[in-house]
Order: structure tokens, then sequence, then C-alpha cells
């Protein structure tokens, strides 16, 4: 057996925990609103899995976006990055304040908050990075909790990014 010492590296990632959407910070229920109202218009034939969300800017807008999948499913999108990417683009010098998400399956009902996949994660932690403000992130399910992230670096540890380019 080796007696080489290693050492651990604990990383903690905390969240909000609200039991309904009813007992929210008011800024963070009317985005979790509109993130809502998004799921409606998703595109998602396949799935069946409707996700909404909504990107609130430091200029005081609020964009939404939902999935778009396509026939050839990897040319899909994810909601988050939708409503991401068209905020970028439509007002490129605003920072990424917070972004709501929610969804509406077809084939059962989503009990827990719905965390942004790894790609979103990542697309979420380039916005962060470039605007040096922490984003919060705000996830619900159908019903039950809702889990706020106080940024994405709490739910991307040892995340990629320019610095390494
Ligand atoms: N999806 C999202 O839009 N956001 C997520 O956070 C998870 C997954 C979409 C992608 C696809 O259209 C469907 O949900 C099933 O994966």
């Amino acid at each position: 057996m080796s007696k080489v010492k290693t050492q651990t590296l604990s990383i903690l990632t905390e969240f909000e925990v609200y039991a309904s959407e009813k007992d929210l910070p008011k800024a963070d229920a009317e985005l979790l609103m509109q993130s809502k109202k998004s799921v409606k218009d998703a595109y998602a034939p396949y799935s069946k899995f409707h996700v909404g969300a909504a990107v609130l800017l430091d200029n005081g807008k609020i964009i939404t976006g939902n999935n778009q999948e396509n026939a050839a499913y990897p040319s899909g999108l994810c909601a988050e990055r939708v409503a991401l990417f068209y905020a970028a683009s439509q007002f490129p010098k605003a920072k990424v304040v917070a972004i709501a998400i929610s969804v509406k399956s077809k084939k059962s009902i989503i009990a827990e908050p719905l965390a942004p996949c790894g790609s979103c994660r990542q697309a979420i932690a380039e916005y962060e990075t470039n605007s040096k403000k922490p984003i919060r992130i705000i996830m619900s399910g159908e019903k039950g909790k809702i889990y706020i992230a106080k940024s994405i670096e709490s739910m991307l540890p040892l995340m990629f990014n320019k610095k390494y380019l």
C-alpha cells in the first residue's frame, strides 16, 4: 500500500429552500411567474417535457424562452439557453441578475425543482464570469418546493472558463 498522503477538497453547495411560491421574495416570484407563462409555448413534441425560463437583466427587462425541440434531436435547445442567448443578443451590455426555471411534463407531475442541465450551467456561467456578479438561479417543479442557488458557480464548481484560454 502506498503511503502517499492525499488531501480532500470538499465543496459545499447551498440552496435556499422555499415551501411554495407564496413564500418567495417578490422579485423572485415575479420572475418565476414569467417562466411559468413561457412553459405554455414550449415546442417539445418529442419529450413532452415543457420547460420555461425567464431571465432578469440589470436594466430591468425580463426575457423569456422555452425549449425548442427538433426531429433531429440534438438540434433542439433547452429553455434556459433560448432565453439567455436571446437576452444577450438583444441587450449585449446588460448583466444577467437571475434566471427562473419552470416545467410541465405531459408524462408525470414533476414534484421537485428542475435544475438546469450541465450545458445550460456552462452557458449561464459564461455570463456570470463576464459580469463578475452572481446569477441567482430559481428552480421550480410543477409542485412542491422551490430551490434558489445564489450563484451558478455554486452549481458548477471547478468550472471551465476563459481563465484557462
Ligand atoms: N430541458 C430544458 O429545456 N431545460 C432543462 O433544464 C432540462 C431539459 C429540455 C430539453 C428537452 O427539450 C427536454 O427538456 C427533455 O430533455
